[in-house]
Order: C-alpha cells, then sequence, then structure tokens
C-alpha cells in the first residue's frame, strides 16, 4: 500500500527543516510504523537568503536551504517520491546507503534520467543507522553548487542516548550582492578544485546554534560541499569520534583535527556543560590555527534526566568482514595528466584530465557508459590498492558498499568502516570489503569538478 504526503513547496521555513513525517492513526501499531516515513521531495528553483546583500537563485529540495532532513529508521523501508520540478533532468543518489542497485539514482547506469516535469518513486531499506546524505548525480558541478544536497539519517533500531545536532556544511560561490560566481574555474579544477566564497552551516553564515545543556549531544557533520576538505576540530580533548562516514567506530576515539573531504561525515560526541549559556566554537584548522565554522551554546534543557556520564560506541552495522586470506587484490592508480595542457585549444575545460587506470570517464550525463573499471564476483572479497599518483587529495566514494581501511603509507590506522576514503597527494592505501550487492556501482571522486573531469568509473558485481 503506498501512502504519501504533499509538502506544499516553499512553505516550510528555513530553521524546521524536517519534513513531516506520516503517522497513521488507523491501523495496527505495525502498519503505522511501516508507513512512518513516507516522504514527498521536489527539487526547484527558489529564492534563499545566502549572501548578506542580496537573495540567490538557488536549486533547493522542496525548495529550500538547508534541504529537508530525511529521516529514516534502521532495518525499515523509506519511500521518497521524487519530483523533479526544475527544467533539466536529475535523480537523487542516497549517499551511503548500501541500496538495491536501480535505488542508486546514477543517470543511465542504474535508472533513467527524471525528466523536467518527471518523477520517481526512490522506495529502499536502510540496513545501516548513520549520518548519509542524499544530492542529485547529474549535472553536478551546477545542481549541487547552487543547493541540492540534503541530509539522510537513519537511526538506530535502538534509540540512543544522545541529542542529535546536524551540522550541515556547504559553501557557496557567490558575490555579496547573492549572485553567482563562475562555479567551476579550469584552473582550480584541475588542482583542489574551486573553493566557494560563502561558507553555510545550516543554511547559515557562522550560525550559533543552541544545544541543551548538560546533554550527551551526538554532533553530525556533514560535509555537502563540492569540494572543500574540512579539519575539524572542537579544541576540546572530550570530544570523541563516534562514527565516520555513518559507519561508527568501535572504540570512540578523541577528535583531535579530523580531515573530512567532499561528501564525507563524521559524527562526533560530547557532552555539554551544564552551565546555561556556555559557548563552544567549532573550527576549521589550517595548520595550527582554527577558523571558526560555527558555535554551539548551551541553552535550559527541557529533559529532566540524570548527568550524563561518558561517550558511549554506537551499535555497529551489520557490515560483512571481509576474508582477506585469499581475497583478490586490484589495483586503482589516480592520475594526473599533469603535462597536459588543462584547457583544450579554445580554452575550454578538458574533461579527460584526472584518470582512473588510464581512464578518464568524463561524459556529464553518463550517457555512453564506458567499460567498468573492474567486474566483481557477487559474495566474494576484493582488495582495493589504492595509488593517487597526483599532487591533490581526492574523496575517493565508492557507491552501493561499505568499505574497510586495512592500511595507508601516510598514516597508521585502525581499520575503520567508510564509504569514502580521502587519499593526500601521493598516497597508497588498502581497502576491502565483501562484493555482496549486485549491480553497478559508481566509484569516483567526490570533487565534483575531478568527477566531471574525469576521475569517475564504475565497477561491476554480478
Ligand atoms: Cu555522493 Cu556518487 O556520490
Ligand atoms: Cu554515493
Ligand atoms: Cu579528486
Amino acid at each position: 500500500m503506498k501512502r504519501r504526503t504533499v509538502i506544499k513547496s516553499g512553505a516550510i521555513g528555513l530553521v524546521s527543516a524536517s519534513l513531516p513525517k506520516i503517522t497513521l492513526a488507523m491501523g495496527s501499531a505495525k502498519k503505522a510504523r511501516d508507513a512512518e516515513y513516507d516522504y514527498i521531495l521536489t527539487a526547484e528553483p527558489a529564492k534563499a537568503r545566502i549572501a548578506s546583500g542580496g537573495d540567490s537563485d538557488i536549486l533547493g529540495f522542496n525548495g529550500q536551504f538547508p534541504a529537508p532532513i530525511i529521516r529514516a529508521k534502521q532495518g525499515k523501508s523509506l519511500r521518497i517520491m521524487f519530483i523533479n520540478k526544475m527544467d533539466e533532468p536529475t535523480t537523487v543518489h542516497w549517499h551511503g546507503i548500501r541500496i538495491e542497485n536501480s535505488m542508486d539514482g546514477v543517470p543511465f547506469l542504474t535508472q533513467a534520467p527524471v525528466a523536467a516535469g518527471g518523477s520517481f518513486l526512490y522506495e529502499f531499506t536502510c540496513p545501516d543507522a548513520g549520518t548519509f546524505w542524499y544530492h542529485p548525480h547529474m549535472n553536478s558541478v551546477e545542481q549541487l553548487g547552487k543547493g541540492l544536497v540534503g541530509a539522510l539519517i537513519v537511526e538506530e533500531e535502538e534509540p540512543q542516548d544522545y541529542h542529535d545536532v546536524i551540522v550541515g556544511l556547504k559553501d557557496w560561490r557567490l558575490k555579496k550582492d547573492g549572485s553567482y560566481l563562475q562555479l567551476s574555474i579550469p584552473r582550480e579544477a584541475f588542482r583542489d578544485g574551486t573553493l566557494g566564497t560563502i561558507a553555510t552551516v545550516n543554511g547559515e553564515q557562522k550560525p550559533t546554534i543552541e544545544v541543551p545543556a548538560g546533554e550527551r549531544l551526538r554532533l553530525r557533520f556533514l560535509n555537502m560541499d563540492s569540494t572543500r576538505v574540512f579539519n575539524l576540530s572542537l579544541r576540546n580533548p572530550d570530544a570523541q569520534i563516534i562514527a565516520i562516514d555513518g559507519s561508527p567506530i568501535v572504540n570512540p576515539i578523541p577528535l583531535d583535527v579530523h580531515p573530512t573531504g567532499a561528501g564525507m561525515r563524521l559524527d562526533v560526541g560530547i557532552i555539554s556543560p551544564k552551565e546555561i549559556g556556555i559557548e563552544i566554537p567549532i573550527f576549521d584548522m589550517k595548520g595550527r590555527f582554527g577558523v571558526e565554522i560555527c558555535r554551539l551554546k548551551t541553552a535550559a534543557s527541557t529533559s529532566k534526566r540524570s548527568p550524563k556520564i561518558g561517550i558511549p560506541a554506537l551499535p555497529e552495522n551489520p557490515i560483512p568482514a571481509p576474508q582477506l586470506n585469499g581475497a583478490e587484490s586490484l589495483s586503482f592508480v589516480f592520475e594526473w595528466a599533469g603535462a597536459l595542457s588543462p584547457s583544450d585549444a579554445k580554452g575550454g575545460v578538458d574533461h579527460n584530465f584526472w584518470l582512473i587506470n588510464r581512464r578518464a570517464w568524463s561524459d556529464h550525463s553518463h550517457q555512453d557508459l564506458p567499460e567498468p573499471l573492474a567486474e566483481l564476483t557477487l559474495g566474494k572479497s576484493y582488495i582495493f590498492e589504492l595509488h593517487n599518483a597526483t599532487p591533490h587529495h581526492h574523496p575517493i566514494h565508492l557507491h552501493g558498499l561499505i568499505f574497510t581501511v586495512l592500511e595507508s603509507d601516510k598514516k597508521d590506522i585502525t581499520p575503520f568502516h567508510t564509504d569514502t576514503i580521502l587519499l593526500e597527494k601521493n598516497e597508497r592505501a588498502k581497502i576491502a570489503f565483501v562484493a555482496d550487492n549486485p549491480g553497478k556501482w559508481m566509484f569516483h571522486c567526490h570533487v565534483i569538478e575531478h568527477m566531471k573531469t574525469g576521475l569517475m568509473g564504475y565497477i561491476t558485481i554480478v
């Protein structure tokens, strides 16, 4: 049975970003639970005040920025009716979800593009709890650059004793008056990517976020920017990393500075001070110096629960453990046509600049499918040996699977699960996973300009 609700576009204020859930009064409790998480989501042109000097023409989910926060429950199905109210095709990708291939939202690879005025029912189960996000996978420099990015929170089967704080990060390429600067500058696309000029946290510039005093907080950082790496720090010895890219850390580790590349997430646990009005700044570290991105401020807590002690680990997700003995190893080299001219004869963008295993896939629409980078056998374990042979960092992301980072030649690794690995310049790393999800899965850099200029491919699992 399909049930849906209609969200009037633009009717929801910027502050309340959550979409109403459908709760059915009728029927058994189980039925009500099954129907709890249906959403209607649009992508549409809208106006938003991002810059101080004037409104910007944005592309917004439900016409909003920040986009609605979608909440789902682990192990439960999630149904989202997506309506494309833009004048160009798009798709919606659910980043980090070990999803059924046909719901992965990659045009031509997993579905036909959703045409202007068209709709598509995304219906899937979220096997893992954690901090995930959603965004289009088409004309991404513009569609993501102009606002189509949103948080997807999958709640644990067992409720966790944390107060959720979403910290959604996105920079905009805007002038002070709210008009756009060129979204991508070729010279920058061939380096670390074109940075934004106005940084927003949950849609605001350097906001102060109220949090309850004396509570155990779960700060869910989402780097939904197209380019930037945030070196996140609270400069507070008590802050602990409890999850990386949605996957819980078995033994939470103190957060010193954690590099979080485009597309990546970080969950940090901390107990807020008991006193009201205490401010906790959050920084993006540039070497020893911190640039404040936002701050928390304690306010009276409504909960009358006893004081919180310690930062408990989150329950592990059901990620299958790869058999490392006898796993097949495949090597992927991320290269840089650095010797070539970064622009073509007419001064335009070279769409074959970045290479994976000497190949570029830069077709904007994905319409011409190249051969897969690798064909994997369903159920087998694989080790990917990644080599970033470029002088730039790349957050390398794999769809449909969650992998284990085993080792790196640049840092000591305690193996952890993730969907995106930030490779430093010249870094070599090994990742492993069980190829248990059949289909065609994108494997690309999440610096959107890198992906659009070649650093993109896919693997198949059959
Ligand atoms: Cu956020 Cu192809 O992914
Ligand atoms: Cu993804
Ligand atoms: Cu890259």
